[in-house]
């Protein structure tokens, strides 16, 4: 008995190689699901097996997959033919009928799935090298194939097009059809969709900005995107990417996970291991769907995206969150307006489904417009900076999000009298389908071959750009027109685009006017051909190769916070790496430091701002950014004081596996007294640097006092802050009252219990030990715990 197991799992093992396999498959002729270990059409060059295999017990799929090694039971699958119906694992087969259609037949001899083709010549059934299964005949002439039918990847080479689209599986376990799509919407532009079961949204690009913004075009009606074998993606709306290990030719596929985001993945030839070397979305609760309804989403490094239900309901169906939260309360609408409360729900938000949107409105206004409407479920209410408090009230609670850089408050309606406290609310973790992400930057030195197709693209590539300018310039001159009188950009751009050197050369008047020098280059003013004044920073040196730099600047661009400075574009020619940013004409927070024109409010309101958006690079976006140069000059500040943070020459896209000052960092360095001790004492670098930097600068708007001008010393770098830190300490022992450290400029007027919280975080902030410091995220939530509201839960 237990050797006929243990020779069953042998067998099952070696079912996922090819190890007895056909080339073809000719009229007449078919596979059958018993012997599917042997049954299997491999391609020539040996990548790719096209066969039956085993989804669960008992249920068999025909499909394409990865022809490797394994040692755990798990395909590589690419394509498939009957996603939504497996067939048996009895008496099913795959036949090449005499009429040319190929069809699979279940069990009881039922089509399950055809290609509906017909010929009277001969045809064959084979797989082509690039894992493309073709039906063709003696012509050549290809009838049927499996590249124009995707599932949820696509293979170097590989047309999305009109016609395709890719869907998602169920779960990672369930290969029929889940609920997000990637396609070409009906106005040309490439997708990202949530087809749930009860509603539908599409969540990339991110809804509320337009098109334009996005980077993208859409009078390109040839609708195809296609992901090269050196891995380049692009699309003909004007979306692009490179990914990290762009340049190599690795075995590579671009699948829509079952999360809903979009991974390009890369093998590893020595280790032989798949490992994500590019996802198109960086924030994960932006996906719609993943937490259903009346619950919201939140995400952080070590604990991945978690769903939780909203204060007073209760979890629908515990082994799938997409079935959302249900109400435990029951509210009568009797036009009693008396019978609803409104719970406060800080940096929560929910996107869509707003039945009224206000502008500038009071709290009451909102209330009374919620309280009015039997179908409203709550509220939210959100700072809009000049336009005063912006009023949403909800029809459904879908899409939430919890983030605490978000610069919002929900505020929930529930039934009065009763309790419900955040105790009730359930937290589990998203188990339905988690992605494990790694990196793997490993590069094997290119064999002879590929330094031969490597030339070859790059012979290729050389041509195609001649031609690419050409097309550039072309539509540069029409985008123009297009976007001239759309000059309201005030909402967040996401989308940057590729500038000429001679293009910035004109828009700085040969960098003429300088405005700023940083660690890794000098900033200039220019004014761009759209008439957009933007902050141009030209890099010291290309140390980086264009595809590295491409990725790195590709991933900053699609940041997307209101306290982070847009990216607009960027250039690479030769050796010139540009980047290009939007122009702040207020200046920096070193300025008006300098210049006392801040007063403890505006002050305080800026340390909140820098501290949610670093909440947001460290714990938000999926990939893992450090700043790694917070100082006042690279906080800048727009009309109505809202802090912009800027300068990334110096930031670093991290893994957090490979942390390690001498790999990643050994050029890298802050400036001279914002620095985290670290830095000096050669020891590991995490986000605590950024946390240690930003402490610095709280330390800074609190006393008026630069760390780095403070106090002559000649013992060491780190000496400046560490007096300034020594002072404040002094001065504040045990009680925190700012009245002995408080900038001069602020005189007396001020919040003392608010520049007393602000002193106290900052010294937190600076501890020595970097475990000792708080994370960004619980800088925020101290700052905001003591905004004084009686509603607060
Ligand atoms: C896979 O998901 C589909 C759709 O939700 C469901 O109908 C089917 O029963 C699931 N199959 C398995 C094996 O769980
Ligand atoms: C809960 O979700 C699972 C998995 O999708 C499903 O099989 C089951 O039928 C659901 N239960 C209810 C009560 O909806
Ligand atoms: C969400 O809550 C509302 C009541 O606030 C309820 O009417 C709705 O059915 C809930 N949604 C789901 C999916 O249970
Ligand atoms: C907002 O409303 C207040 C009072 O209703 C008014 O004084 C103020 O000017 C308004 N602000 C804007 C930007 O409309
Ligand atoms: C900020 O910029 C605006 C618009 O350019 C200007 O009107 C205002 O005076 C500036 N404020 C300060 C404090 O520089």
């Amino acid at each position: 008995m237990a050797f006929s197991i243990s020779l069953f799992v042998l067998l099952m093992l070696l079912s996922l190689q090819c190890s007895s396999s056909l080339l073809s498959l000719n009229k007449g002729s078919s596979l059958s699901v018993e012997k599917h270990s042997e049954d299997v059409i491999l391609s020539k060059n040996q990548m790719f097996c096209a066969g039956f295999v085993q989804l669960a017990q008992n249920a068999f799929s025909f499909g394409v997959w990865f022809n490797e090694p394994h040692t755990n039971n798990t395909n590589t699958l690419v394509w498939m033919a009957n996603r939504q119906q497996p067939v048996n694992g009895k008496l099913s087969k795959l036949c090449l009928l005499n009429s040319g259609n190929l069809v699979l037949l279940d069990a009881a001899q039922i089509t399950t799935w055809s290609s509906n083709t017909a010929s009277h010549t001969q045809v064959t059934l084979l797989l082509h090298d690039d894992g493309n299964l073709v039906l063709r005949d003696s012509q050549g002439t290809i009838l049927w194939q499996s590249f124009d039918s995707p599932t949820d990847t696509l293979l170097p080479g590989q047309p999305l097009t009109r016609f395709t689209q890719l869907v998602s599986s169920r779960s990672e376990t369930n290969h029929s059809s889940g609920f997000y799509k990637l396609l070409f919407d009906d106005d040309n532009v490439l997708r990202l969709i949530y087809d749930g079961p009860y509603v539908s949204s599409q969540y990339w690009p991110v809804p509320w900005i337009l098109i334009w913004q996005a980077g993208r075009f859409n009078y390109n009606s040839t609708r195809i995107a296609v992901l090269d074998s050196l891995g380049n993606f692009t699309s003909s709306d004007n979306y692009f990417f490179s990914t990290n290990d762009y340049g190599s030719v690795v075995p590579r596929r671009l699948k829509l996970d079952c999360d809903g985001n979009v991974r390009v993945y890369s093998r590893n030839d020595k280790s032989k291991q798949w490992y994500v070397s590019r996802q198109v979305i960086f924030d994960a609760c932006s996906i719609h769907g993943i937490c259903g309804a009346n619950s919201t989403c939140d995400y952080d490094h070590e604990r991945g995206r978690r769903c939780s239900c909203l204060p007073g309901y209760r979890v629908k169906n515990h082994s799938d969150w997409s079935y959302g939260c249900e109400p435990m309360f029951d509210l009568t609408c009797d036009g009693n307006e008396s019978n609803s409360t409104f719970l406060k729900i800080q940096g929560v938000e929910f996107y869509g489904y707003d039945h009224n949107y206000v502008q500038n409105s009071t709290y009451m206004n909102c209330v009374n417009l919620c309280l009015r409407d039997c179908n409203c479920k709550g509220f939210q209410y959100r700072y809009d900076g000049d336009q005063g408090f912006s009023c949403y009230t909800k029809l459904e609670l879908r899409n939430g999000r919890r983030s605490p850089s978000y610069n919002g408050t929900i505020y929930l309606r529930l039934p009065n009298g009763n309790s419900f406290s955040k105790v009730e609310s359930v937290r589990v973790d998203d188990h339905v389908c988690s992605v494990m992400l790694h990196k793997d930057y490993v590069r094997k030195p290119a064999n002879r071959f590929v330094r031969f197709s490597l030339w070859l693209a790059t012979a290729v590539g050389a041509l195609e750009m001649i031609c690419f300018l050409m097309i550039w310039s072309f539509l540069i001159r029409t985008r123009q027109k297009s976007c001239a009188d759309q000059q309201g950009y005030h909402l967040a751009t996401v989308g940057f685009r590729k500038y000429s050197y001679r293009e910035l050369e004109e828009a700085t008047k040969g960098f003429s006017e300088e405005i700023g020098r940083g660690g890794g280059g000098v900033v200039y003013k220019g004014i761009l051909s759209d008439q957009r004044h933007a902050a141009i920073k030209r890099l010291y040196e290309a140390k980086q190769g264009e595809g590295e730099f491409l990725a790195e600047v590709s991933i900053i661009g699609r940041l997307n916070h209101m306290n982070l400075i847009e990216m607009w574009g960027y250039c690479a020619e030769g050796k010139h790496r540009l980047l290009v940013y939007e122009y702040m004409e207020n200046g920096s927070l070193a300025q008006k430091l300098s210049s006392n024109t801040l007063d403890w409010s505006k002050r305080y309101n800026i340390a909140l701002g820098v501290a949610r958006v670093l909440a947001y690079l460290h714990e938000e976006c999926l990939e893992w950014i450090l700043h790694c140069d917070i100082k006042p000059q690279n906080i800048l500040l727009d009309a109505s004081y809202e802090p912009k943070v800027a300068d990334f020459g110096l930031s670093k896209l991290l893994n957090r596996n490979t942390l390690n000052k001498n790999s990643s960092f050994s050029m890298i360095r802050g400036t001279r007294g914002y620095m985290a001790p670290e830095w000096v004492y050669n020891l590991p670098i995490t986000s605590k640097v950024d946390v240690y930097s930003y402490g610095i600068v709280l330390l800074e708007m609190i006393t008026g006092k630069s760390p780095t001008t403070s106090v002559q010393s000649i013992d060491g770098e780190n000496s400046h802050n560490e007096r300034l830190v020594t002072w404040v300490r002094e001065k504040t022992s045990g009680t925190y009252s700012p009245e002995y450290i408080i900038d001069p400029a602020i005189k007396t007027n001020y919040d003392e219990f608010k520049m007393a919280l602000l002193a106290k975080v900052a010294l937190k902030c600076v501890k020595e030990d970097k475990d000792a410091r708080p994370s960004m995220s619980q800088v925020v939530e101290m700052l905001q715990s003591h905004e004084s509201d009686p509603l607060k839960y």
